[in-house]
């Protein structure tokens, strides 16, 4: 048994400490990783609560980057400007993932990462519109880089690499508990969803009659991730969508957390109904094996005569090695065949354990949910970072990884890999319940 307290290790004082997670002065060295479980140089296991960042819904299996390996073991190195078989089938593949549910033929292109493809997304759009405003909720999160961070509603993030050229408007809150225009009794009223068809900023008078600035694009997430695991009220998100279709604006649906059912179905946007242009994912296609994203526009948007070829290209999109993990992943997809009766048991399970925890710490615990493969735990106060750290340290044998962000100092969220099994569960309630009376 290895005692909580000893088993981290500090950080050194080379590693840059803009890359860290856990904003800790001493954090776990991990050194090998099966299924839901990760192992530490000490020998401590945890279970990884919010896989890998939401990237793992597979768990942690070495066969599938070896099948990925051996897929592409004859093919040279590729750079992005070179064509091949393998990048064809996976582009073909991952177009069918959307225009199968959407009903309407698209086109894919391929980038690095989550924020890299939401800045490609915003290309498709402007492209299109032309530069112009964009539009997203309060609570947003699109990425780090440059453009991206403009989105977000951290100030943190837009502070030292702002985009100063991109006017951002943003709507309320979806999570009712920020939103100043909810009804007393909870949920969204008509004035919240007034709010968010009125789109005059009081930066440019967007949206207002006869002003020649035009919004290119309205960006949302099906279920905001670092904003707190917050799920739009559905009537709410259609009407923005509609006013951003009256505007003539581009609707882009971030799915780079919430894609491949980690929020129930394929995709978040088929819980509300609503219907993007633009869809953006990542995690879900790689299991955390590569840098690779996807963007996915409804034709005519990414058509060549709009978007001119070459508009975005880095040497490294698409390499062989990447598409071969992308490839053997959607193999596993494609074999799940029982997926989403699956993840909705996923979802009752997190709910009744979270729910029986919290009702023994009512004056601790707000609020409980569970969402597709993701939950959240809304505390009495901003003690999200103190129960994080007691979630990885307070049991004597084995630690708990979760998930918090500044942006949400009062919620934990929680997204283990898709395939936790039932008893996993039960050690993630146990940590839950020790945590909270230490955190008493
Ligand atoms: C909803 C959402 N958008 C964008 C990003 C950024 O993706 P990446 O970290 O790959 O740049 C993330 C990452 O967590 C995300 O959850």
């Amino acid at each position: 048994m290895s005692t909580p307290g000893n088993n981290h290790d500090r950080v050194p004082p080379f590693a840059g400490a803009g890359n860290l997670i856990y904003r800790e002065p001493s954090v776990p060295r991990f050194v090998s990783a099966a299924g839901c479980w990760l192992t530490a140089a000490d020998g401590r296991r945890y279970l990884d609560a919010e896989a890998a960042n939401g990237t793992v819904a597979w768990g942690y299996d070495g066969e599938l980057l070896q099948a990925a390996m051996r897929r592409c073991a004859e093919l040279p190195a590729l750079p992005s400007f070179c064509e091949s078989e393998l990048r064809l089938s996976v582009l073909s593949r991952l177009e069918g993932l959307v225009s199968g549910v959407l009903g309407v033929p698209g086109r894919v292109e391929l980038d690095l990462g989550g924020a890299a493809a939401m800045e490609t997304a915003l290309r498709i759009a402007f492209a299109t519109n032309g530069p112009g405003t964009v539009v997203v909720f309060e609570g947003a999160f699109h990425g780090r880089s440059g453009v991206t961070s403009m989105l977000s509603s951290s100030p943190r993030y837009r502070e030292l690499l702002a985009a100063w050229g991109l006017e951002v408007v943003r709507l309320p809150s979806p999570d009712c508990r920020q939103c100043p225009h909810a009804p007393a009794e909870g949920g969204c009223g008509t004035g919240c969803r007034d709010a968010v068809s009125r789109w005059g900023s009081e930066v440019s008078g967007v949206g207002g009659r006869g002003f020649g600035r035009k919004v290119s694009a309205f960006v949302f997430e099906p279920v905001q991730n670092v904003g707190g695991m917050a799920e739009p009220d559905h009537a709410l998100l259609r009407a923005a969508v509609d006013h951003a279709r009256a505007q003539g604006a581009v609707v882009i649906a971030d799915e780079i957390f919430t894609g491949m059912h980690r929020v129930g179905p394929r995709w978040g946007f088929e819980r509300s109904g609503v219907e993007p242009d633009v869809v953006v994912t990542s995690k879900g296609l790689t299991n955390g094996g590569a840098a690779l994203s996807m963007v996915w526009s409804r034709e005519p948007l990414g058509h060549p005569d709009r978007y001119r070829p070459g508009s975005h290209s880095s040497t490294y999109i698409g390499i062989p090695s990447a598409l071969a993990v992308v490839d053997a992943v959607l193999d596993r997809w494609a074999g799940w065949t029982t997926v989403t009766e699956d993840v909705a048991r996923l979802e009752g399970a997190m709910a009744s354990r979270l729910a029986g925890a919290a009702s023994r710490y009512p004056e601790l615990v707000r609020e409980v949910g569970a969402m597709g493969g993701t939950a959240r735990i809304v505390l009495a106060g901003p003690h999200a970072g103190r129960m994080r750290h007691l979630f990885r340290s307070v049991h004597p044998d084995t630690g708990v990884l979760v998930a918090t962000t500044g942006m949400a100092p009062d919620v934990i969220n929680v997204h283990p890999p898709l395939v936790v099994s039932e008893s996993e569960l039960d050690v993630f309630a146990e940590v839950f319940e020790l945590s909270l009376k230490e955190l008493v």
